[in-house]
């Protein structure tokens, strides 16, 4: 790998009371850009997995017991650090994960900023007072943290996705226990390397790096002393994975699927709706959950606006995210490339049309063109699937009545986008769209002080905001009685 300006951010082993493991076994972890092997990391087992939760076990008395200061501090500890590594955290993300650097950085900070912000929640854990309904007793709310927490992220945010449940998770005086993606466990461990310098307790938080991604997962899922579950994924995994915690009655945070409209009403300002579009859809290449998958617009724009596009499209540089300028990185892997690839074949087949792109760069490579297709319709696979790729399909609609239906058409409910000027049209959209976020003029939504989450098919549960630790806390109600004696 490309020297870091710290080496020590470079680990190899799973991370859990404080210690690195090693494996008999190790696994390659390759940069999609090029196919090199950028390191080879030890392979956990279930028993390993075990090992973790039985450190976070240990560790929990100790650090639900701190004062929320306390851990808030260590928390900001842990932030500062990140920011502080911010290059090499970045360049490690862009070397296992593909997207470029300056978006890499992006999600350093990003998820750096899930530290801070739950740093601060620590710190208000407020129970409640309830009037009681009978003169000599009173109602005390308290919040306490549910126990060890389990997690199982994904490849396209490695280090957002972990800081995201493990700051609020901790925050509320919760250990955790993460198996990070296959593909990116690097930053997830240098994620650990920091937690340890920023002075956060042994078995508090704890990764382990596997390409047994059942046999961890059953540990997680079903080991009784892990209080609570999260995942971010794909919804047919994460039914599974909810199934599996049915039986210790675990509690239970899905952060699934998505198949985000963005509607463009005639009304709207055209070159905001492009800017908003171009961020929405290419960010990390397409393959981010809350990704724009179906653009719909109203007929009398359909032209100017897929000009309008097409001339934006012309400033995205496809190449290796370590190289200046780039900003649109490969896939993940040969099986992403040929769904994408799949989808629109098919799309077209069906009477779709192709403006550009619609291949890969060159045989055998990660990357795929930034693609338009028109004429899509709502029974082609690619607008009831996620496509994960630079893909924009665009579908046409007559009025506002028709696009909230066809938006509404998808069993997915995580982001929605659409763009207007109309007050009452503003509301009345929003109001009307089945999603749990909906960026209204806006392509980017994703920020600490939000509720992220959605709906339906897309999961439940939030995370980020005052909501985020509420899914790390039990209530517990006290009733004081015999207070007239
Ligand atoms: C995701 O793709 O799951 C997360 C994207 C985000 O946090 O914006």
């Amino acid at each position: 790998m490309t020297t870091l300006n710290d080496q020590g951010l470079l680990k190899s082993a799973s991370y859990w009371q404080g210690a690195w493991h090693p494996a008999a076994e190790h696994f390659a972890v390759t940069n999609p850009a090029n196919g090199d092997v950028i390191a080879k990391v030890a392979n956990a087992s279930p028993a390993d997995a075990e090992q973790a939760v039985t450190a976070a076990a240990a560790a929990f008395a100790g650090w639900s017991a701190l004062p929320g200061a306390e851990r808030a501090s260590m928390l900001m500890r842990w932030h500062q650090l990140m920011l502080q590594h911010q290059d090499d955290l970045g360049l490690i993300l862009t070397l296992e994960q593909g997207k470029p650097l300056a978006e890499a950085k992006g999600e350093i900070a990003y998820g750096a900023s899930y530290l801070q912000w739950f740093a601060e929640e620590a710190k208000r854990v407020y129970g409640d007072t309830i009037p009681a309904q009978a003169n000599n007793q009173r109602i005390v709310v308290l919040k306490q943290p549910v126990g060890v927490v389990a997690a199982i992220t994904p490849w396209n945010f490695p280090n957002a996705m972990i800081a995201r449940k493990a700051a609020a998770a901790l925050a509320a005086g919760c250990t955790f226990v993460v198996k990070p993606a296959q593909q990116t466990p690097l930053s997830a461990l240098a994620m650990a390397e920091l937690a340890q310098r920023a002075g956060i307790p042994a078995g508090v938080f704890n990764v382990v790096v596997s390409t047994d991604a059942a046999g961890i997962g059953n540990v997680l899922t079903q080991d009784k002393r892990v209080a609570k579950f999260s995942f971010t994924g794909s919804t047919k995994i994460g039914k599974q994975l909810a199934k599996q915690c049915a039986d210790s009655v675990k509690r239970v945070s899905m952060e699934l699927g998505g198949n985000a409209p963005f509607i463009v009403f005639a009304d709207a300002n055209l070159d905001a709706a492009v800017s908003g579009l171009m961020a929405s859809k290419f960010r990390n290449a397409g393959q981010t959950c809350v990704c724009t998958n179906r653009v719909l617009v109203q007929q009398s724009v359909l032209a100017a606006f897929t000009a309008k596009l097409q001339q934006a499209m012309t400033n995205l540089t496809l190449g290796d995210g370590t190289t200046a300028g780039v900003n649109i990185g490969p896939l993940i892997s040969d099986d992403a490339c040929n769904k994408v690839d799949e989808l629109v074949r098919a799309a077209v087949k069906q009477g779709a049309q192709l403006h550009c792109g619609g291949e890969r760069q060159s045989l055998n490579s990660l990357f795929y063109l930034p693609t338009v297709i028109t004429n899509v319709t709502s029974n082609m696979t690619l607008a009831q699937e996620e496509i994960f790729g630079p893909v924009v399909a665009i579908q046409c609609f007559s009025d506002e009545a028709q696009a909230i239906s066809l938006a509404n058409a998808t069993e997915y409910g995580l982001a929605a986008y659409f763009y207007s000027r109309d007050i009452g049209r503003v509301w009345r959209v929003a109001e009307a769209l089945q999603f749990g976020m909906v960026g209204v003029n806006e392509g980017i939504i994703s920020n600490a002080a939000a509720p992220f989450g959605g709906v339906k098919q897309s999961g439940y549960g939030r995370e980020g905001s005052q909501y985020g630790l509420n899914d790390y806390l039990d209530i517990k109600y006290l009733c004081f009685g015999g207070l007239d004696n």
